[in-house]
């Protein structure tokens, strides 16, 4: 019973979307200075992909699912409509990103990194799925799109086939725009009609795949995107393997102190950011169990509970689960069930120790 029980606990888990955090409507400081404050992400951070998940703590997916592969995180357009997109739940007032990706192929989809605030200041870097040559830097102001002459594209070699490190790098001054090793643009705070137009406000970081070339669209984006979508020539996928943040101030906060959009107006709340908690939260078995999957999650729990009927049902909710992942090649899930074993395993290892933390960091989740 107790056993029957436990399972029910762990079905619910994979089945309730996880919400951590605040959450709140979109809200334009330039309009009312009553917009909820911008977390800080206040340090720097790596977030390896390509091992583990993104913690959704501090990675919040916004429309569809990213794949978490041994490669990185996929971003994958199967079909029309798919568009899988992940936010940062963090800003930077300033500071470096740098993604380590490779682009999607496919004329007509677009791979892009883009930060962004909540005035709609906004760096870009985009990649046409059908150009194999050039990748494209863009940036806005307080969402300014009275002219779209401000792209300007650079040469890379093979975006779609190979890793780079994709970086920006952002002062109060000059926005840069890195290659791997080569600085490619940069672009002057008095060079963006005199400001007006620098991207300046606390912005958080946007990575995603979308078709601008669906039917849909408008012709002028089709054109941009290159063209038409293919969708039976997919799947289409944009890879990213590492993301490196550093916020160039240690805050807990960020706010708008007034409908200016001015960087001088932006207050910053002294303090540990909810980041910087996370971050160096022990990740000892509790990170451990929020980088399994869900078939891992209920195996332990199967395995704990010593109950075959448990394990019987991990193994079809397994199955029904592989056969959801459809398109998936077969060798990634081997891969990724080769992880999940060893983690697993480690897992045993540090329950055997004496640590069982693990049904407090379930109980934390709801
Ligand atoms: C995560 O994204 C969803 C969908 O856009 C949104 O409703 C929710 O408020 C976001 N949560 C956080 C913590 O940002
Ligand atoms: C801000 O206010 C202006 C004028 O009322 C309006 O045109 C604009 O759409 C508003 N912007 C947002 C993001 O609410
Ligand atoms: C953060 O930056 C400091 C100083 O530049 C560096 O020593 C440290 O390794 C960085 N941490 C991460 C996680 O990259
Ligand atoms: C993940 O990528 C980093 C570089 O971004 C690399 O150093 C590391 O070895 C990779 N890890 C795996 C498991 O492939
Ligand atoms: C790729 O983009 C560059 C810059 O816009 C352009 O010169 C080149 O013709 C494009 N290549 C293709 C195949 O569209
Ligand atoms: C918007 O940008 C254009 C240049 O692209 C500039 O001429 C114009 O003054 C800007 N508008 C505002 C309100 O800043
Ligand atoms: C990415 O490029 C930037 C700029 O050249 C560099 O500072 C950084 O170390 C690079 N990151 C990695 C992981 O290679
Ligand atoms: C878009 O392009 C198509 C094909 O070139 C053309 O038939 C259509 O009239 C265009 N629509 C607009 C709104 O320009
Ligand atoms: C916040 O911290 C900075 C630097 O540590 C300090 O100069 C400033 O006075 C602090 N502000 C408040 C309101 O405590």
């Amino acid at each position: 019973m107790a056993s029957f029980t436990l399972f029910l606990f762990a079905l619910l888990f994979t089945l309730l979307p996880t919400a951590f955090g605040q959450t709140w409507t979109s809200c334009n400081p330039l309009n009312t200075t009553n917009c909820p404050v911008d977390n800080a992400l206040g340090t720097n951070a790596t977030f390896n992909w390509n091992g583990t998940m993104a913690d959704s703590k501090l990675w919040n997916t916004t429309a569809g699912t990213v794949q978490w592969t041994e490669h990185g995180g996929e971003f994958i357009i199967n079909g029309r409509g798919d568009s899988p997109t992940i936010q940062s739940t963090f800003y930077i007032f300033f500071g470096v990103v740098s993604v380590i990706m490779k682009a999607a192929t496919g004329q007509g989809v677009v791979s892009s990194i883009v930060l962004e605030s909540d005035d709609l200041d906004e760096v870009d870097w985009e990649f046409l799925g059908g150009n194999q040559t050039h990748v494209e830097t863009n940036y806005f102001g307080k969402g300014n799109t009275t002219s779209y002459d401000r792209a300007i594209y650079y040469p890379v070699a093979n975006p779609q086939n190979e890793f780079h490190n994709y970086t920006v790098h952002w002062t109060s001054a000059t926005i840069e725009w890195w290659i791997d090793d080569n600085m490619v643009r940069t672009l002057k705070y008095e060079d963006a009609v005199g400001g007006k137009n620098f991207p300046q406000t606390p912005m958080n970081i946007r990575l995603g795949i979308w078709a601008g070339g669906d039917k849909a669209n408008s012709n002028g984006t089709i054109e941009w995107a290159g063209g038409l979508v293919d969708y039976h020539g997919g799947p289409y996928t944009m890879t990213v393997q590492e993301v490196y943040v550093q916020d160039f101030t240690s805050g807990k906060e960020y706010s708008y102190g007034d409908e200016t959009g001015d960087f001088q107006s932006i207050k910053v709340t002294n303090g540990t950011s909810k980041a910087v908690a996370e971050i160096s939260a022990p990740h000892g078995v509790s990170g451990h169990w929020k980088a399994l999957s869900n078939t891992a999650h209920i195996a332990i729990i199967a395995s704990a509970s010593g109950s075959a009927l448990l394990a019987f049902l991990a193994i079809i909710f397994c199955c029904i689960k592989q056969r959801r992942a459809g398109r998936r090649e077969f060798a990634e899930i081997e891969a990724q069930r080769e992880k999940e074993a060893a983690e697993l395993v480690e897992y045993k290892r540090q329950m055997a120790a004496g640590n069982f933390s693990q049904s407090s960091s379930m109980n934390n989740r709801f």
